[in-house]
């Protein structure tokens, strides 16, 4: 099967780009060409991502909202790789992915990969139905399903990004560390994705899957993309280990947008994709590479505040 095209929906965001980062790295997808689609070809990132890639990427300007300059930028593509920002306009988005996929069907793209969340109103039975960024994403992922595409739902977890976040952990004069917690409780066990060692191999995996023939790809399903499930208490814990000195956790249930106590409370209340085996059955039974909590706080989160601090 030959592969030529695979455009990129968010490529200069952060979870584009940590796909293309591996499809770069991929073997069986060497040849392909790698068209990133963004509003502007001219920004910082869009620059920075044409530097990358030997000539292999080449960024065509789109923008969600636009049907017709969609049409013409999905042209020729074979797969596409899409992720929404839910927070750059919560009341376009749901149209922004209808317009997607409708110019990837006009344009018979053959496998449509994407970044997707479950129905926060559905996995508490209707009790909390504010959690807009994921009922966004649900709402597509049900037109995506009519579509009639071949399409693999890369349904992400607690991003290992938000430890990063400033204030959420803190490190002080002689290492003294702190994580604030909001509402949260803090040994409420959640699956956690650091994008660039969960989502990029898995769909990496799964285009080099379709590439290949490989009967062996969850089509037209979600998966969970998350290397590790632990409690905030565990990230603590491994905090401690690896730096000998001790963590405090601050919980506090101070009041923040419904959107996100929302989101927290269905936590507390029914965890996040429970029951489901993580990292996924395809990325165990496929070998693919996937993130630990010792990893994680290893090279990403110590080095990561450590270096802020200075
Ligand atoms: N934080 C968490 O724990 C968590 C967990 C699960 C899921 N999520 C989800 O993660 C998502 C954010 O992902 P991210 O951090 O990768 O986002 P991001 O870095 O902001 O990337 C979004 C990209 O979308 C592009 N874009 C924005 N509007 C567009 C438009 N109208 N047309 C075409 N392209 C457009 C932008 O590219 P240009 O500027 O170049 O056009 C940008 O690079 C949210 O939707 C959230 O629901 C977050």
């Amino acid at each position: 099967m030959s592969i030529n095209t695979i455009a990129i929906i968010g490529a200069t965001g952060n979870q584009g780009q940590t796909v293309i980062t591996r499809l770069l790295e991929s073997d069986i997808l060497k040849n392909v060409h790698i068209r990133a689609l963004t509003r502007d070809p001219d920004s910082l990132k869009s620059k920075a991502l044409q530097s990358r890639g030997a000539g292999r990427i080449e960024t065509t300007e789109a923008d969600l909202n636009d049907t017709d300059g969609l049409n013409e930028a999905l042209a020729g593509a074979d797969y596409v790789f899409a992720n929404l920002n839910s927070w750059l306009d919560m009341d376009k988005e749901v149209q922004q992915g209808k317009n997607l996929i409708d110019a990837s069907k006009k344009n018979k793209v053959k496998l449509f990969v994407w970044s997707t969340l479950p129905s926060f109103a559905a996995l508490s039975k209707g009790k909390y139905t504010h959690v807009r960024h994921a009922e966004n994403k649900a709402l597509i992922q049900e037109y995506l399903r009519d579509s009639g595409l071949v399409w693999v739902g890369a349904s992400t977890a607690f991003f290992t990004s938000n430890f990063l976040l400033p204030g959420y952990v803190s490190l002080r004069e002689a290492e003294s560390w702190t994580i604030s917690l909001n509402i949260l409780d803090a040994g409420r066990m959640l699956p956690m994705t650091w994008l660039e060692k969960d989502l990029g191999p898995f769909v990496t995996a799964i285009m080099e899957a379709y590439a290949t023939g490989d009967s062996n790809v969850p089509y037209n399903q979600s998966v969970i993309v998350a290397g590790f499930r632990a409690s905030h208490a565990e990230v603590a814990a491994e905090i401690s280990k690896q730096t000998g000195k001790p963590v405090e956790i601050q919980s506090q249930h101070d009041l923040m947008p419904t959107e996100m106590s929302e989101m927290l409370e269905t936590f507390n209340e029914l965890g996040f994709y429970e029951g489901e085996s993580v990292p996924s059955a395809f990325v165990q039974k496929n070998g693919i590479d996937h993130s630990t909590l010792a990893s994680f706080v290893r090279e990403a989160l110590i080095p990561g505040l450590r270096a802020r601090g200075k």
